[in-house]
């Protein structure tokens, strides 16, 4: 049967990770896969996730199945978190919070349930998007659209062409949107956008499906919520995929949850059984280490309190990183062609070079990143910004 197949090319931004990891070259620079990593060139495990680790291990009794839609401590925490205290969606139990298999188990899960309640329905993506959302979404048999979202060569929004395009779609159709620190560009909207935004999908009677998997890497935690915030808020429904991978480091243990917002109680309650039964059918289960942890520290002030500082340490280092990276380019050009990198949030931004010059970095400069030309800030050294840019100069200057 397997001579049907033929193989595949690697995986965009796994793939990078594979050649970085083969380079021999002893000065060599991994800007490829979206982890954290601090000034040592580590991805630390959190002490907050440490602690509650071992307090877990302590206490644990058991472990037996807990069910598809995961710990319901976890959901109930999840809600609190992302939400707030004042969301009117919940004041009026019209949320339902699943636990998912990190925030690409959660996309799975959204898109599967569009697709059983709306198998015609359109995702519209933004342009450019995270390379994984595509085969996340489109391998549900949902039909995907690209809306523009970002210039990469003028590093601006388009934001009025975006909503010029989302007139092309028909009502009950999906729009995804990134929540905050926008993967690849970095380049989010302003309050003012995400209201006209929310009043036009409103008026179209579209969807949004709201991916936050960078909480707390653009301002704090709560303020990269607002936004999810308000949109959920204004829309009777609503589909947010959550990510704990970045702001709690827990990537490998796949902790993430799709929160579902209805128009009442019971259209909440049955896409919720929608979910469920789509889980079962998939993975069963989630798994459960990863989601107890998090639920531990959201209930413990006292490592919520630790959480907190380390995510602040993560997200200071990587503006600390954008301006260093700015300032070498500025003076090294003599303009403030890369300044964007400094405005711009969360993990990513894109150079917006050709395709070349990406070669050419990973070539001539043992320098690696995604072909888009996206680039880990977190990935910068103190030690090896200089090197860095001196490669994306030399890069995009040198004849091919
Ligand atoms: C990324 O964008 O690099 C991360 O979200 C990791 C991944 O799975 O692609």
């Amino acid at each position: 049967m397997f001579e049907q197949l033929v193989r595949l090319p690697d995986d965009p931004i796994l793939g990078v990770m594979a050649r970085y990891r083969d380079d021999p070259a002893a000065q060599k620079i991994d800007l490829g896969v979206g982890v954290y990593r601090d000034v040592a060139g580590n991805t630390p495990v959190l002490q907050c996730v440490r602690q509650a680790e071992r307090e877990i291990l302590a206490a644990q009794d058991s472990k037996s199945y807990v069910g598809p839609a995961g710990r319901a401590a976890f959901n109930d925490a999840v809600t609190g978190l992302v939400l707030g205290p004042q969301h009117p969606a919940v004041r009026d139990r019209r949320v339902r919070t699943i636990q998912a298999p990190g925030g690409c188990g959660a996309l799975r899960l959204g898109a599967e349930l569009v697709r059983a309640a709306a198998p015609g329905a359109t995702v519209w993506v933004s342009d450019p998007t995270w390379a994984n959302h595509l085969p996340l979404l489109g391998n549900s048999g949902l039909r995907i659209e690209r809306y523009p979202y970002y210039d990469p060569a003028a590093h601006e929004l388009r934001f009025e062409a975006m909503l010029e395009r989302l007139l092309h779609a028909k009502p009950g159709d999906v729009v995804l949107i990134h929540a905050c620190c926008h993967n690849p560009t970095g380049a989010d909207l302003d309050r003012g956008q995400w209201l006209r935004l929310s009043e036009e999908l409103a008026r179209l009677r579209l969807v949004p499906f709201l991916d936050l998997a960078y909480q707390g890497f653009a301002e704090n935690f709560d303020d990269d919520a607002a936004e999810l915030r308000l949109m959920t808020g204004r829309l009777p429904e609503s589909l947010s995929a959550i990510s704990f991978s970045k702001n709690l480091g827990l990537y490998r243990e796949r902790v993430g949850a799709l929160i579902v917002v209805g128009e009442s109680v019971s259209r909440a309650e049955a896409a919720q059984s929608h979910v469920v039964q789509i889980a079962r059918g998939i993975y069963s289960m989630p798994p459960d280490h990863g989601a107890a942890i998090a639920a531990h520290v959201f209930a413990d002030s006292r490592l919520t309190e630790t959480w907190h500082a380390e995510l602040a340490l993560m997200r200071t280092r990587i503006r600390d990183m954008r301006a260093l990276l700015a300032a070498q380019l500025r003076e090294a050009t003599r303009d403030d062609s890369f300044d964007y990198l400094r405005r711009q949030r969360g993990m990513f931004s894109l150079l917006g070079i050709p395709g070349d010059a990406v070669l050419r970095l990973s070539s001539r400069h043992h320098v690696y990143m995604t072909s888009d030309s996206r680039i880990n800030l977190a990935g910068i050294m103190p030690d090896n910004v200089a090197y860095l840019a001196e490669s994306i100069l030399a890069a995009t200057r040198a004849p091919a």
